[in-house]
């Protein structure tokens, strides 16, 4: 088992918010995304499995579903666009486009080559009122111009 004693004992204390311990599976890989690197190894996807009491497959089959989850390794700076109707209408492809240039990606799907970024396609995020938007390391960015883009992501670190 590689995964940290303290996200261990995170996960005992998540899991108790669960009536079915398999429950808090989603959860769970969330904190170790986040905690772990940004993507989910196959050691990780492993060590799972054995929290879990379930099997390797089982757990791959939960994290390959969703595409919030990233199998592989992820810029440092995860960018997503929504390409869903109302952002589409709206300028999505526009600011794939920018965000594609601005960060060097070659396309959604893709990091930097200095792994700096890593850009992904997003389903609706439930701002379509304020659209076209993109979601930065879990921060929304709302009804945006192409502009908007250089500006945001020209502040991070
Ligand atoms: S379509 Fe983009 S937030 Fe709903």
């Amino acid at each position: 088992m590689a995964l940290p004693d303290e996200l261990l004992a995170e996960l005992d204390e998540l899991i108790l918010n669960y009536p079915d311990r398999r429950a808090g599976l989603i959860p769970a890989l969330h904190r170790c995304q986040e905690e772990l690197g940004g993507w989910l190894s196959p050691e990780i996807l492993e060590d799972c499995a054995e929290y879990f009491d379930m099997e390797p497959v089982e757990v791959y089959g939960v994290a390959s579903f969703y595409p919030m989850f990233h199998l592989k390794p992820v810029g440092k700076h995860v960018v997503g666009v929504c390409r869903n109707v109302s952002c589409e209408l709206r300028g999505a492809s526009d600011i794939t486009s920018r965000v594609c240039r601005v960060t060097g990606a070659q396309a959604p799907g893709r990091n930097s080559t200095d792994m700096r970024f890593y850009v992904e396609h997003l389903e609706c995020q439930g701002a379509c009122a304020d659209a076209p938007m993109i979601v930065v390391d879990g921060v929304y960015h709302e009804n945006l111009e192409p502009d908007d883009v250089d500006t945001i992501l020209g502040e991070l670190s």
